[in-house]
């Protein structure tokens, strides 16, 4: 096996928000598999940085009444907190709002330019003249151009699902002020991607992404590439473009170039040499490890930008899932919108680790966190089979041997198989079939047990003249302990560093050629690890329904939305409020926002689109009352006629809630 020299990366978490356990997938897969590199004694690098720039940091530091460094700073520091105590051991954790990125991001930008990739010209775009700022298509709101639905995002209907320009929006107002937004024209700059059209394809076809990322990125070659507005105008946070005035990289176009700043840092730390990572014919491997929500990024953009630039390409881009609560979009009012922090005040990091690990494959599904399954494996796997193996063999051990193993092995056999399996546990580890490596090792934990339970060394601790015996059969139980304790070192690293010391033994290597340990002294045993106690993941979900702090796009939203025209008591008599049962909810299909609804109001059954998809699922719903407005008029919409409305509150995303009438209330009862 040769030394490799490897540099790995998790992208980069927005400093405007806490690290949550979706973040934490990417996160921990990342950190096992370069503990696991660097356990079989390779070279391997882990950077990561805080994404630090872009509008809503800027706004977000706006609304708390700081500026966006110290902001940034703060975040900083819970954000390397976090990641500490769950074990993710970055070689260097950087921000993108720093002297290396400044540099780095003006060298490609200008090599880029020298090489006719960047071209300017002017465009009209939504402008905010009381922020006076240009408005980015999400913190715009009016009513659909189309079919007036009111309070409709930027650039897409959720009524009715048309298309358009924010500056065709209907009584648009900005969301950061409540101003109607001005057009305004600007000069931007353009990265010409069309260029890198061949390169890509080659690229993506060479083996650097997995099969169905290959095919979804086929799929947007297909369609052609855009030009990439790679500019923003002041107010921004972030670095200005040289040579043009006023006028600052997109936060989307320096993050990248973060993963070499905090590379760049790490060199001078350590004294290692950059440019030997990122020269074009760098024979280091490059990995990054994202979210497959950001892939047109990574495997588009950012080949293109390097290769333009005179850089390596990365070796390749592994994307993952994402992270799903009991089978739902992780949400704020079910609380299982889950903080690192309030998951590290009440339960073991540990447990989270081995769960994911048990679940991760190479692919891009995503994965769901079941707090039963979770309390089930990590009860039945790690504390069951592993931790207990060492707990029934050690207490012999200790009472009638001090403490020392046996001068020879009992079952040289069923040794070595466990041994054997160290290639094909590798294998797994490498191509990131995690979930399959945790099987092998827990068969293997599961034949130690067999081994024991078939010897029973605690009959034959009461039989006369069995001593040997004893003493073998217990250091057996132990020897086994320790090798499956360095198969679970990459995702346990705490519990392996405490087998250590239980075990007397240095941080140890993967056991391609581990020899029994013979006539060993060991410490006394203390209990590794304790089951999940059912009651704290409870704390956990509750504490998550109370820490519902709103973003801060929501923030500005709420506190800006500008109270609607009165209208006369007449006017509101004439709302027909009904308590309604939804019978049926289901997806519809091509709209993204919508659920279709099929309500009981008592009299009749209505059929109701609602744009709150992103907030229930429609298993949820069904069984639920809500409050209906039943006299409105009916909407013929792209998917079907709507019969009414479903009253619902909050600022948009998983953030809405229905109104929920209270218990005593009755389908078809009319609300007053
Ligand atoms: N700042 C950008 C990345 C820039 S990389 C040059 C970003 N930040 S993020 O904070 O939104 O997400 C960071 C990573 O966490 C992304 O890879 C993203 O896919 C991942 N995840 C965020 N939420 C997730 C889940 N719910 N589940 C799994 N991964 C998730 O994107
Ligand atoms: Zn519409």
């Amino acid at each position: 096996m040769s030394e490799r020299t490897i540099l790995v990366t998790s992208a980069l978490p927005y400093a405007n928000g806490p690290i949550h356990l979706g973040h934490l997938v990417e996160y921990i897969q990342t950190d096992i598999w370069v503990r696991f590199q660097k356990q079989r004694g390779h070279r391997c690098f882990f950077v990561c940085a805080d994404d630090s720039h872009g509008t809503p940091i800027m706004l977000r530091a706006d609304s708390e009444g700081i500026s966006p460094e110290d902001l940034i700073a703060r975040v900083s520091i819970e954000h390397q907190a976090d990641f500490k105590e769950f074990s993710v051991a970055f070689d260097h954790y950087h921000s993108t709002h720093s002297e290396e990125n400044k540099t780095l991001s003006t060298l490609i930008y200008q090599r880029l330019k020298e090489q006719g990739y960047i071209s300017s010209r002017e465009i009209t775009q939504a402008y905010d003249p009381i922020k006076e700022m240009f408005l980015p298509d999400r913190f715009i709101k009016g009513d659909c151009p189309k079919c007036g639905a009111k309070d409709q995002y930027g650039d897409n209907c959720e009524a009715c699902g048309a298309t358009y320009s924010p500056t065709d929006l209907k009584n648009a107002v900005s969301v950061v002020s409540g101003a109607k937004p001005i057009e305004k024209d600007s000069v931007h700059y353009f990265l010409k991607l069309s260029g890198f059209t061949e390169m890509l394809r080659e690229w993506i076809h060479g083996g650097h992404v997995q099969d169905t990322v290959k095919n979804k990125l086929d799929e947007w070659l297909e369609q052609g590439l855009q030009e990439w507005d790679i500019s923003r105008d002041a107010p921004y946070f972030g670095f200005e473009i040289p040579g043009a005035p006023g006028k600052y990289f997109y936060v989307w176009l320096d993050a990248p170039i973060g993963y070499m700043a905090s590379f760049k840092k790490l060199c001078e730390k350590e004294g290692l040499a950059f440019d030997d990572f990122w020269r074009e014919d760098s024979t280091a491997e490059l990995y990054h490890f994202i979210g497959k929500d950001i892939i047109y990024f990574h495997a588009l953009f950012w080949p293109a930008m390097l290769t333009g630039a005179g850089f390596r390409t990365p070796s390749a881009i592994f994307a993952h899932g994402f992270l799903t609560v009991n089978g739902e979009k992780m949400s704020k009012s079910r609380g299982t919108f889950i903080k690192a922090r309030t998951y590290l005040e009440h339960l073991n990091p540990e447990h989270l680790r081995y769960y994911f690990a048990a679940k991760l494959s190479a692919g891009i599904d995503d994965i769901d966190l079941s707090f039963d399954d979770f309390s089930q494996r990590v009860n039945s796997d790690l504390v069951g089979k592993v931790v207990n193996i060492a707990s029934r063999c050690s207490g012999f051990i200790k009472k009638r041997f001090n403490n020392q193993l046996s001068d020879q092995c009992a079952e040289p056999r069923l040794y070595q198989q466990f041994i054997d399996r160290n290639e094909t546990i590798a294998q797994l580890y490498e191509g990131r079939e995690f979930g399959k490596a945790m099987r092998e090792i827990m068969t293997l934990a599961d034949l130690a047990n067999q081994y024991i339970d078939e010897k029973k060394p605690w009959v034959i601790a009461k039989a006369e003249n069995k001593d040997q015996e004893l003493h073998e059969v217990c250091s057996m139980g132990i020897n086994l302990f320790r090798v499956l304790v360095a198969y679970l070192k990459p995702v346990v690293p705490v519990l392996a560093q405490e087998s250590e010391l239980f075990l007397k033994l240095e941080s140890q290597r993967w056991p391609t050629t581990f020899k029994p340990l013979t006539g060993h002294t060991i410490n006394q045993f203390k209990p590794l690890m304790t089951r999940v106690d059912p009651a704290k993941i409870a704390a956990v979900v509750e504490a998550s329904k109370e820490s519902m702090e709103p973003v801060a796009d929501a923030v500005v939203e709420k506190k800006h939305e500008p109270i609607a025209k009165t209208i006369a008591f007449d006017d509101f008599a004439k709302l027909d409020l009904r308590v309604a049962k939804i019978i049926k909810a289901e997806a519809v299909d091509g709209a993204d926002k919508l659920l279709q609804l099929t309500v009981d109001i008592g009299d009749e059954t209505r059929t109701i689109f609602a744009g709150i998809k992103s907030a229930y699922t429609p298993e949820s719903l069904t069984g639920r009352l809500v409050v209906v407005v039943a006299n409105l008029e009916p909407r013929k919409m792209r998917f079907g006629l709507s019969e009414g409305m479903v009253i619902a509150a909050g600022p948009g995303g998983e953030d809405i809630w229905v109104l929920a009438p209270d218990e005593g209330a009755q389908v078809g009862m009319r609300i007053k």
